[in-house]
């Protein structure tokens, strides 16, 4: 089965041309150089630049993978969650594909693609959990079987990656803050303490509360007129960051039966993260650790056409009537 996927839920216009969960094609229109000078993404700007980029991405996906119009057997897009406006966009263009070529519209939740970009690099099986983890999210998710999807835990305020892109707002840092934040965490050493985040469930999250610790931090430092350490305050944030994170996925393994575990989401790209969960598959031994590689932890279309072969079979399929969602349920 050949599809061809569209991701467009925020600042990246992605087409991937996927054949029987292979990747044949993944091309992204990063908007980021834009919106850097907005201090972040900046809706209706996103939304204007997906109309510029759709139709030369989509032919550019084609020609790499070599295929045509004629070649595909189905239309994949992200139904949702996102910027209304950008989901848009990548909505009409895949109602129109897959009604003047005649094809099945499979609508995709964005949070299904990031968890199945691990199946880049190994098989799902269940119980499965996942540790999602993005500018928009933060959640732990249950799978039991394919394409369904049980939250079991999550933030109780900001994303992990929002309040890294609020953090390095904070220190003037730019965006997105999370690679910048991980960049200069690597040169930080162990001089600031943050406080424990605290949450009333042991596997839910909130962020909210070191990015304000950050913020008194710097107040204090001015206050008692010190300069402040930009690279420590990084590593101070980072660590309790991804302290707070582990101690969850800790937690919540010691309380599931699981098979796989997954790390899902742009934030899954932090050096950090990932080497804290390489050192879990010590710990667990038998269960299947999968992280996706860097390029496939952020949004792009790849992940939407690989979770596509499973939503197709076990979701409703779409129709011209569909719409896409600003917020939407897993
Ligand atoms: O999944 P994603 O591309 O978009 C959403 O679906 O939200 O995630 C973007 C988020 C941003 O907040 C960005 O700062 C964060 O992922 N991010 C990182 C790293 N790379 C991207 N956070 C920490 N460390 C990184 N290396
Ligand atoms: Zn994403």
């Amino acid at each position: 089965m050949l599809i061809l996927a569209i991701e467009s839920s925020c600042d990246e216009t992605s087409v991937a041309i996927v054949e029987d969960e292979n990747v044949l094609s993944n091309i992204v229109a990063t908007q980021i150089d834009v919106h850097k000078e907005f201090g972040g993404v900046f809706p209706e700007v996103a939304s204007r630049l997906h109309i510029e980029n759709i139709n030369f991405v989509i032919k550019e996906a084609l020609v790499k993978s070599e295929k045509t119009f004629a070649d595909l057997d189905a239309i994949a897009v992200t139904q949702g969650p996102g910027l209304i406006g950008s989901l848009h966009v990548g909505m009409m263009a895949a109602k129109t594909l897959a009604w003047s070529l005649d094809l099945p519209l499979i609508p995709v939740h964005h949070i299904a693609g990031h968890i199945y970009a691990n199946k880049l690099v190994g098989s799902f099986e269940y119980p499965l959990m996942a540790l999602v983890v993005s500018g928009g999210h933060t959640e732990l998710v249950m799978m039991y079987n394919d394409y369904e999807f049980e939250v079991i835990g999550k933030t109780q305020d900001d994303a992990v990656g929002e309040a890294y892109d609020k953090v390095a707002r904070q220190l003037g840092l730019g965006y997105p803050g999370g690679p910048i934040i991980d960049k200069l965490a690597k040169q930080g050493q162990p001089h600031y303490t943050l406080p424990n985040v605290k949450t009333e469930n042991p596997i839910d999250f909130s962020f909210s509360g070191l990015k304000s610790a950050v913020r008194q931090l710097m107040l204090r430092e001015a206050r008692e007129g010190r300069e402040l350490n930009v690279n420590d305050v990084a590593y101070a944030f980072q660590h309790k960051a991804v302290e707070t994170l582990m101690k969850r996925v800790k937690h919540a393994l010691s309380t599931y039966d699981v098979k796989t575990f997954v790390l899902a989401g742009g934030v899954a790209a932090n050096a950090h993260l990932r080497e804290n969960v390489e050192a879990l598959k010590q710990q667990v031994g038998d269960i299947n650790i999968l992280v996706p590689p860097l390029w496939a932890c952020m949004d792009q279309a790849a992940m939407i056409g690989i979770a596509a072969f499973d939503a197709a079979r076990l979701r409703p399929a779409g129709s011209c009537d569909i719409s896409s969602f600003s917020n939407m349920t897993l």
